[in-house]
């Protein structure tokens, strides 16, 4: 065996990296270079050093592909910030445990740990009452470096709107600079994911677009790793052209539209194979919940205050434009509740609830055909809304469809299988899970006649 393979066989031995397969015959150049033309004596160094020791570095330098951006590939970023983030939030602050942890492994110079930040940022209004440890590694010390520094190119924000970059970083010599505030949530460390010791401690786990540099039996320790360090209900998410490799059947897998991701079963989940979405909640903050209570208690006025008072200070904040659209469109204010539903859809088009309330609208100005489009739009953003399936199925039925009806009115039911019957559906309606059913299997029952 030549020195350059043995070279590339403890490559991959100490970190995973299949760099014989990735750089073919460019290999052998980029070894003599690294080497100064002695490929035995590097041979050596490496042998006698680990992978933070300079020569590793230089090579890890040359070898890994540090390629990523800002909120790259946005569907799971959305399936974060609705419903899975929102999720976990509303569960910590029923047990007032207000926690979160999240690890980037493999974070390359940062914009995803960053990105992550940033979502966090804007879902958690009482930020400063949470603890959020955001752990971001990578092996690469030079990537890392730049990760620590947050100074970014333009490059860096192709996938992002507008308005991001200003603020959310200050201009600065040679890019932009992160935010102190949003630098500050993340701990970046240059580590080896075959050295990372697991503990069972992460609700998020991003490991995107570094298992397919790994060879194929080295991901198999790298996906026990991330296993057995998220908790139970913990979430993996992949980049969009992997996907789990070894013991499949031990994750929960989510098959959203756009994107695949991985769930740790809770203990009383295992072994049960079908995965459903998530019901969609809205983020909790202290008075986003006092509007809520107002307006349940039929003091819409006062909720109608609230949220305008979170808007003041949060401008853009989506749940509460939902929500403002919501009582709006219940007074037949429709074009004001139609503003609000676009500044929130502005924020983010996947958010089904605004979808949903649009085809409400619609429906009251005698819109049919764009209801149900719009519903389409809902049940796209989030298969199992119960609220945009029950509609959709009635407007179906409404044209004669009654084989679509049923069909649509069937998904509206499974959307609310397993929620305790006392739970209301959506923060929509007051609809609880147990009423929502049996409305729907009267439905059913229309359709079958
Ligand atoms: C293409 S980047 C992915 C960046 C980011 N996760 C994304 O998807 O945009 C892959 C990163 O994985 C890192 N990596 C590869 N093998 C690793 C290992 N054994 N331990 C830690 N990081 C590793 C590389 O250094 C590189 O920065």
């Amino acid at each position: 065996m030549s020195n350059s393979t043995h070279i590339s066989t403890l490559i991959k031995e100490r970190t995973g990296l299949d760099v014989g397969t990735q750089f073919r015959a460019d290999l052998e150049t980029i070894l003599h270079d690294l080497a100064k033309g002695d490929l035995e004596q590097y041979l050596a160094d490496l042998r006698a050093t680990n992978e933070n020791a300079p020569p590793w570095q230089t090579l890890m330098r040359a070898l890994t592909i540090s390629e990523t951006y800002f909120f790259r590939d946005s569907a799971p970023f959305q399936l974060l910030r609705q419903p899975i983030l929102p999720n976990i939030i509303l569960e910590r602050r029923h047990h007032k445990r207000l926690e979160l942890n999240v690890w980037s492994a493999g974070c390359s110079t940062g914009e995803e740990a960053y990105s992550l930040a940033i979502l966090l940022y804007e879902l958690l209004p009482d930020l400063d009452s949470w603890t959020i440890r955001l752990k971001a590694s990578d092996i690469n010390n030079h990537a890392v470096q730049i990760a620590r520094q947050g100074i970014y190119r333009e490059w860096a924000f192709r996938h992002t709107n507008n308005g991001f970059q200003t603020r959310y970083f200050d201009p600065a010599p040679g890019g932009w600079q992160i935010k102190p505030h949003i630098q500050r949530m993340v701990s970046f460390s240059q580590n080896n994911l075959l050295n990372e010791v697991p503990r069972p401690q992460f609700d998020l786990v991003f490991c995107r677009n570094v298992l397919l540099y790994i060879a194929n039996d080295f991901t198999k320790a790298i996906e026990t790793l991330i296993f057995d360090s998220l908790i139970p209900g913990g979430w993996l998410i992949m980049g969009q052209s992997e996907a789990i490799r070894w013991q499949r059947e031990r994750w929960t897998t989510h098959v959203f539209a756009d994107a695949t991701l991985y769930q740790k079963p809770l203990p009383h989940q295992i072994m049960t194979p079908p995965s459903r979405y998530p019901i969609a909640s809205i983020p909790a903050m202290p008075d986003y919940e006092l509007a809520l209570d107002a307006l349940y208690n039929e003091r819409s006025s006062e909720a109608e205050q609230i949220l305008k008072g979170i808007l003041a200070e949060k401008p853009g904040h989506a749940p509460t434009h939902i929500l403002l659209a919501y009582i709006l469109g219940s007074r037949h204010a429709l074009s004001s509740a139609h503003r609000h539903l676009d500044d929130a859809l502005n924020s983010d088009g996947m958010l089904a609830d605004a979808h949903y309330l649009r085809a409400t609208l619609f429906l009251e100005e005698g819109k049919d055909v764009e209801s149900r489009e719009a519903l389409r739009a809902a049940l796209y953003c989030q298969r199992d809304h119960p609220l945009a399936a029950l509609m959709l199925g009635n407007l179906y039925a409404s044209i004669g469809d009654m084989a679509k009806a049923s069909r649509t009115w069937e998904s509206a039911r499974q959307a609310v299988i397993g929620l305790p019957p006392e739970t209301r559906v959506s923060v929509l309606s007051d609809m609880t899970a147990a009423g929502f059913d049996a409305l729907v299997k009267g439905q059913l029952g229309i359709a079958n006649k």
